[in-house]
């Protein structure tokens, strides 16, 4: 068996690991082709590749148990995709959970987790909130001492002990968009490094309070490991801090941040590369200290190249060349856009696609690919050398796993895209798509406008 490190990863590839080209030239995934896919659940349709997920999450636990001689705990971060099917697969998959907010806790407890599986995050969460955790029994992670209060006055109330962990941030700038970089000093997660000390002994005097240990995330799509490396060492020091007030540290958890193959030139480590990196520095930096459980929370890498979103083309339209615009511009039309994938026009995000019904033609027509919503940049890819296409072929766009089913909108009243699950040969519906009898299912018309 080759060693964890030289084996390559889901999130290297830019399609599930199942995809193929059956002899019709259509892309098959999961034994499904994708031109069937079409016709039976409509497009835009979000398609997730079983065997992609479940080898993500057996490559993370393998790797740790290569790698790290103490006890390591994987969470799925639920906010990359949210919904009951997903979170089931997660836990059956042994993984636990990070939740964000009320609804992603309500949703993993729904799947079934249970309260040692539940890790619950925000930056602002709700008295309601924290009520939620204390009912599941979830471990807080506790992003200000705001908070700190707020829940030590709530399980003293109640006469119960809240499991928390304490958030830092630890001051390391990554090499990632601005909005997605969490650990750099100004930012508005986490207690800063100037602050905890103070705050750890507050915990000591708060006895509702079981404080287990130290959690930080220095932010996403990364594929440098230094950053982690640099986390060890910080966490380190904080340990002993905790050590000298007498506290009792077990768990850190270095949060997610693996980054993923979206283009041909992105490079990113393997799932097992950044486990050893994260276990080797952990080891180095807390020599002559028991070693803590380590706990990481990917999101990212565990979905997003399992995941592809397949849209029917339309017309097309010409710019003209121009003095501006030497090579003119064509722009071709999808039935989705910015509602079912906001990462372009919220990050300049760049994405891989194919024609799906014409994997064997060959490349000769560069094209910038619109979505269809009022909004100029709602541009899902510009510039993109695809096989000459007509309407009614299929775009299938890759890597779209993360972070946009679970960011989708109805942005002009478009009803939100279906998902399926593919696996053996099998399509079953996760997402049941919107109808526009669900766009208005919560509007309330006030009476004396009714039949106006
Ligand atoms: N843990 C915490 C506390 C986080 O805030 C995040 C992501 C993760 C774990 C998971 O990180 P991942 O392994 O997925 O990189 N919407 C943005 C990404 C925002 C990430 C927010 N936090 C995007 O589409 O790129």
């Amino acid at each position: 068996m080759p060693a964890p490190q030289s084996v390559s990863s889901p999130n290297q590839s830019l399609l599930p690991i199942t995809a193929e080209i059956n002899a019709a030239g259509h892309l098959v995934i999961g034994g499904c082709d994708l031109v069937a896919l079409a016709k039976d659940f409509g497009t835009p349709l979000y398609i997730l590749d079983e065997a992609t997920i479940r080898q993500g999450c057996q490559q993370y636990r393998q790797a740790f148990a290569a790698f790290y001689p103490g006890p390591a705990q994987v969470l799925y971060a639920t906010k990359a995709w949210n919904c009951l099917a997903l979170c089931a697969l997660m836990l059956q998959e042994g993984l636990g959970l990070d939740v964000a907010s009320g609804g992603e806790l309500y949703t993993a407890l729904q799947a079934g987790a249970k309260g040692r599986d539940l890790y619950v995050h925000g930056n602002a969460k709700t008295p309601a909130e924290l009520a939620m955790c204390l009912d599941a029994g979830a471990t807080v992670v506790v992003d200000s001492e705001y908070e700190l209060h707020l829940l030590a006055e709530q399980a003293a109330q109640r006469g119960v002990k809240a499991r928390i962990l304490l958030r830092v941030n630890p001051g390391i700038d990554v090499h990632t968009h601005a909005y997605i970089r969490t650990g750099q000093t100004d930012s508005k997660f986490g207690i800063g490094l100037t602050q905890i000390g103070a705050v750890l002994e507050k915990v000591t005097r708060l006895p509702s309070l079981d404080w287990v240990g130290f959690h930080a995330h220095i932010g996403s799509q990364i594929f440098d490991l230094e950053g982690h490396r640099d986390l060890a060492a910080v966490m380190a020091k904080l340990w002993q801090k905790a050590l000298s007030l007498g506290l009792h540290p077990q768990e850190l958890n270095v949060g997610g941040g693996l980054g993923i193959r979206y283009r041909e030139e992105d490079d990113p480590p393997s799932i097992a590369a950044w486990v050893e990196a994260v276990s080797t520095s952990v080891q180095n930096h807390f020599q002559g200290l028991p070693l803590p459980k380590l706990l990481c929370e990917p999101g990212r890498s565990l979905v997003a190249t399992a995941g592809v979103t397949l849209y029917t083309l339309g017309g097309s339209k010409q710019v003209p060349p121009s003095p501006e615009l030497p090579q003119g511009r064509t722009y071709v039309t999808i039935d989705g856009g910015m509602s079912d994938n906001p990462r372009p026009i919220t990050y300049q995000a760049r994405y891989t696609a194919y024609v799906a019904n014409r994997m064997g033609d060959p490349l000769d027509t560069v094209v910038t690919v619109a979505g269809k919503h009022c909004e100029s940049g709602d541009i899902l890819i510009k510039d993109i050398l695809l096989p000459a296409i007509t309407p009614g072929d299929l775009l299938v766009v890759t890597g779209t796993g993360a972070y946009t089913y679970s960011m989708a909108s109805n942005y002009n009243r478009y009803p939100r895209a279906a998902a399926v699950v593919v696996g053996n040969a099998q399509a079953r519906l996760i997402v049941q798509r919107e109808s526009y009898a669900d766009l208005v299912r919560l509007d309330v018309l006030p009476e004396h406008w009714q039949g106006a």
